[in-house]
């Protein structure tokens, strides 16, 4: 099953990817999560990304799709992955559709997690992220058992840069502007599935599920 997660930044993307992936034993592929271990290690990706990251622009298609076609393309992604912040512009949604057409496939499902940007900057400034692990959680409704300490590792657990409340609303200004369009593109393929991603983390997953079967 191939899926991709579609939402505004903060809608819950991430949280969800990762327990799809857990349950239909997918890949979980992350193009934030790729940049934020290449900014870790001092990659020269990494230093090129976190100078559009910070400022909350997305990072340019051309340093994107390649990284992305060459990972699905992996023995772990034969039967299925689950893309949590890719596609994010048109053209990366037509550089995906074209590099599984050669291959004779073709996504099943672009799952997009509503959530209207009022409720955005209240989660944002909440979440805590592990960079270390790349575990997500937030003050109020996934708290750390141990204040500041991620549950899956044990390293500190950090506000992310990005989600400083000005670079939040610009990350809403992009995604409005550039990822948005991607609901029109994929309602038109009839792959479009929409949640209310308002809902607890586990009704949001249990409309999930329903969409994509048991
Ligand atoms: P990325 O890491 O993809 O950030 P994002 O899309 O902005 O998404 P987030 O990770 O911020 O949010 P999410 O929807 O995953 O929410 P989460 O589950 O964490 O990208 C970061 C940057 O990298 C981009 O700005 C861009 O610069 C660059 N980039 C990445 N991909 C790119 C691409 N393809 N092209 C170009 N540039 C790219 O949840 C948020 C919080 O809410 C958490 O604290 C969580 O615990 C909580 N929460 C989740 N669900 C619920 C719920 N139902 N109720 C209450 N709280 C909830």
């Amino acid at each position: 099953m191939k899926i991709i997660m579609l939402g505004a930044p903060g809608a819950g993307k991430g949280t969800q990817a990762k327990r799809i992936a857990e349950k239909y034993s997918i890949p979980h592929i992350s193009t934030g999560d790729i940049f934020r271990a290449n900014i870790k290690n001092g990659t020269d990706l990494g230093k090129k990304a976190k100078e559009y990251m910070d400022q909350g622009l997305l990072v340019p298609d051309e340093l994107t799709c390649d990284l992305v076609m060459d990972r699905i393309q992996q023995d772990d992604c034969k039967n299925g992955f689950v893309l949590d912040g890719f596609p994010r512009t048109i053209p990366q949604a037509e550089a995906l559709d074209g590099a599984l057409n050669k291959i004779g496939q073709k996504m099943d499902f672009a799952v997009d997690v509503d959530v209207p940007d009022e409720n955005i900057v209240n989660r944002m400034s909440g979440r805590r992220a592990c960079l270390s692990c790349g575990a997500t959680y937030h003050v109020e409704f996934n708290p750390t058992k141990a204040d500041g300490i991620c549950d899956a590792c044990g390293a500190q657990t950090v506000l992310r840069d990005d989600d400083k409340p000005e670079t939040v609303q610009k990350r809403l200004t992009v995604y409005h502007d550039q990822t948005q369009p991607l609901i029109d593109y994929y309602k038109n393929q009839g792959i479009l599935k929409s949640v209310d991603g308002t809902q607890p983390m586990d009704s949001v997953f249990d409309a999930i599920v329903g969409i994509l079967g048991a």
